[in-house]
């Protein structure tokens, strides 16, 4: 029986290192979900990590296995997904440059994240050729496999618009090679870190995926709280308390209502609230934990997945550069 092709969705996450719970409740909760609807393509996008890194690329490498132990470990499954390394398929930069002809300076300096990036990573110069081509190598990720869809939050949302963009322009001049991809919003919950602001690595904030249950529950015992709750007798309120987001993302419905109620009234104490929480939380890491580390023990065999999905991605990357240089009467 003839089946109908899987729509095809591309995204990416830059090696920045070991993962936290944003990234789960973020991204990859949803990636994972989307591996039976869809032919997925999830890439390490080391070059990314190159526009910001470049003065120091020392730990690149290994942050693209620390990024993909937690991918793994998080249930990203190889037989079902192409997982692979960006630089290993470099036809990307070979259409990233050929995109590169055609796009205005200025649709790249008007993407917000532009200055946005720039402003808070004060310390580089990211002045540079390669950080104001950010999006367009993004968007030769997402191209040359013709993904439909990109699944990815709303701060990437600017980037998958100029990426529509400068496929009209392309097929305009070269005839229709590339489809126009959607943006498949990932909707993130809130998911604070320890000290309420948002969880970023940068912040030291963060509960991460390869952390173990002792780790876990000292960094949760001393999470910001609703500060209207100084002593034990004032009554307090979930909805502004960041320990509350994160029984939103990882306790279940009773245990939500235990502690809106306790807090509420007073009844339960902060201390308990959050051992609580760092019983879910721990219910939920600790088994990738433990898969994490044995896959952490043989680092090769996590290469050659990212080797083997980087030809499997390679092949589809290839086939649409020959329709590219077709259509771009550069075919010899
Ligand atoms: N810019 C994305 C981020 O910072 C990473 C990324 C690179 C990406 N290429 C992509 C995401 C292609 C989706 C599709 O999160
Ligand atoms: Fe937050 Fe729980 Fe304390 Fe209420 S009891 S303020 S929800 S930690």
């Amino acid at each position: 029986m003839e089946t109908k092709p899987k729509p095809r969705i591309l995204s990416g996450m830059r090696p920045t290192g070991a993962l936290h719970l944003g990234h789960l409740t973020g991204a990859l909760d949803n990636w994972v979900r989307l591996q039976d609807s869809y032919d997925c393509f999830y890439s390490v996008v080391d070059y990314h990590a190159l526009t910001t890194e470049y003065a120091d690329p020392s730990s690149i490498r290994a942050n693209v296995i620390e990024v993909t132990l937690d991918w793994l470990a998080a249930g990203i499954d190889p037989a079902k997904s192409a997982v692979f390394i960006q630089s290993l398929v470099p036809e990307h930069a070979e259409l990233h440059l050929l995109l590169s002809m055609t796009t205005p300076v200025s649709w790249l300096e008007r993407v917000p994240t532009y200055k946005d990036v720039q402003a808070n990573l004060a310390n580089r110069d990211l002045a540079t050729y390669g950080f104001l081509g950010y999006p367009l190598l993004q968007t030769a990720d997402i191209i040359i496999y013709k993904a439909n869809a990109v699944p990815v939050g709303e701060d990437q949302a600017p980037h998958i618009e100029i990426s529509r963009e400068i496929v009209r322009r392309f097929n305009n001049f070269y005839g229709p090679v590339f489809p126009e991809p959607q943006t498949l919003l990932t909707p993130v919950p809130r998911t604070p870190g320890t000290d309420g602001r948002k969880m970023s690595k940068s912040y030291g904030n963060s509960i991460l995926l390869k952390d173990t249950e002792a780790d876990i529950r000292s960094k949760l015992k001393t999470m910001v709280t609703d500060p209207a709750r100084q002593r034990r007798t004032d009554k307090g309120d979930p909805a502004k308390c960041p320990v509350f987001d994160l029984h939103k993302a990882f306790s279940t419905q009773e245990t939500r209502d235990w502690a809106t109620a306790g807090c509420t009234t007073a009844s339960i104490g902060c201390i308990e609230c959050k051992a609580k929480l760092a019983d879910h939380v721990v219910a939920r890491v600790e088994p990738m934990r433990q898969k994490r580390e044995e896959l952490a023990a043989r680092p090769d065999t996590v290469m050659d997945i990212l080797k083997e999905g980087s030809a499997r991605a390679r092949k589809v990357a290839q086939a649409t550069m020959a329709e590219v240089h077709q259509a771009m009467k550069i075919a010899y």
